[in-house]
């Protein structure tokens, strides 16, 4: 489907490698990774500790609750990685303190070479990684979570299923809910009824065109009654290329 462009290189940089296993080689984002579109490499931050016990975490200076992720294996991870592909790549801290992940966001960072994520754990990383190593920070959404790992996996499946030749149908991601910058119309497959609930007879009808205006409708209704919000900044969200 795209036979030129390399494989997007993805290397995620935490201390519960495993947690991610599944997730990367199941469904969408395993096929991926078996087609040469993407792949995914992960590293225990704890493996570049050189503290005898191979600490990650100490606690904070000035006192307070929890323990703040150490410098020296971060940074000794981070450069090590780094220089396992002569691709610089984006590097991106995920913290609750970032930049918020929108449609618009996923779609820039799919089309880099490679993708460096930071996920912290603790109560969060000593200031001189954020300053040092020069990272976007990004947050998922106003709330917080006990590390970065989930907020990582949510990154690397809007990215991945936006990636030429990810999804089946070349046009499945141009019509999913923000892209467009509404949210998406209802899907009904058989039975025609179930339970007594019909089918819209437009999607019956055979008649594209009415089809077409009946789902732009229902996106603009739907997205007017649970998100008006996305109205006032309609079409802030860019457009996928062709591949
Ligand atoms: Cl990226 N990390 C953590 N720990 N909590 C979050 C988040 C990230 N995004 C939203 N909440």
């Amino acid at each position: 489907m795209s036979p030129t462009r390399q494989a997007l290189r993805f290397d995620i940089l935490t201390l519960f490698p495993g947690v991610f296993e599944p997730f990367l080689h199941e469904s969408i984002l395993g096929i991926a990774q078996q087609k040469g579109l993407v792949g995914y490499h992960l590293h225990d931050i704890r493996d570049y500790s050189q503290d005898k016990h191979h600490k990650v975490d100490d606690r904070p200076y000035g006192g307070g609750q929890g323990m703040v992720m150490r410098c020296e294996p971060v940074f000794r991870c981070c450069e090590a990685v780094r220089a396992q592909d002569e691709r610089t790549g984006r590097l991106i801290l995920l913290t609750p303190q970032g930049r918020r992940l929108d449609q618009a966001m996923a779609l820039d960072l799919s089309r880099s070479d490679r993708i460096l994520l930071l996920c912290g754990h603790y109560e969060g990383f000593d200031e001189r990684i954020r300053i040092g190593l020069g990272a976007e920070e990004v947050s998922i959404g106003d709330y917080v979570l006990s590390g970065g790992e989930a907020a990582a996996m949510v990154i690397v499946d809007a990215i991945v299923r936006l990636l030429p030749g990810v999804l089946g149908h070349e046009d499945s991601a141009q019509e999913d809910s923000f892209v467009q910058g509404l949210l998406e119309h209802p899907q009904y497959t058989r039975p025609a009824e179930f339970r007594g609930v019909k089918v819209p007879e437009v999607l019956l009808s055979g008649n594209h065109a009415e089809i077409k205006k009946w789902r732009e409708e229902q996106a603009r209704n739907r997205t007017r009654s649970r998100r008006a919000d996305l109205l006032e900044n309609e079409n802030a969200a860019t457009e996928i290329p062709d591949g």
